[in-house]
């Protein structure tokens, strides 16, 4: 069954601003992932380059341009739409593995699937 799992109050993510990551199970491999605010809404992503299955932060949590406009890939620089994870430049095709967000009582979860679980220690 899908679940809704805390991820951080609302205010620790702000428009264009540094990343909150997490760890998820995706296809059954532990992944890095990361959420982000963009024109108010939130949106949570795989830190997986679509290029070369890399992490992409250039500094810790770090993946908007100096525009606040796209996220970036510190590797080889592939540019990625905030919203959707689309690759809009670089060597990249395709997009980012999105992750469900939802928000309420100024609280942001991620939500579970079929190939996207929580860690279990
Ligand atoms: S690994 Fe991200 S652009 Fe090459």
């Amino acid at each position: 069954m899908d679940e809704k799992i805390f991820l951080c109050p609302s205010n620790a993510l702000d428009n264009s601003g540094l990343a909150v990551p997490f760890d998820v199970v995706y296809e059954g491999r532990t992944c890095s992932a990361f959420a982000i605010r963009y024109e108010g809404e939130v949106h949570a992503y795989l830190n997986r380059c679509v290029h070369i299955p890399m992490e992409m932060d250039y500094q810790p949590n770090k993946f908007f341009d100096t525009t606040g406009q796209w996220l970036l890939c510190a590797t080889h620089g592939a540019v990625y739409s905030p919203s959707s994870g689309q690759c809009v430049e670089g060597p990249c095709r395709g997009q980012l593995i999105k992750i469900t967000l939802s928000e309420a009582d100024s609280n942001v979860y991620w939500h579970t699937n079929y190939n996207l679980k929580t860690i279990d220690f």
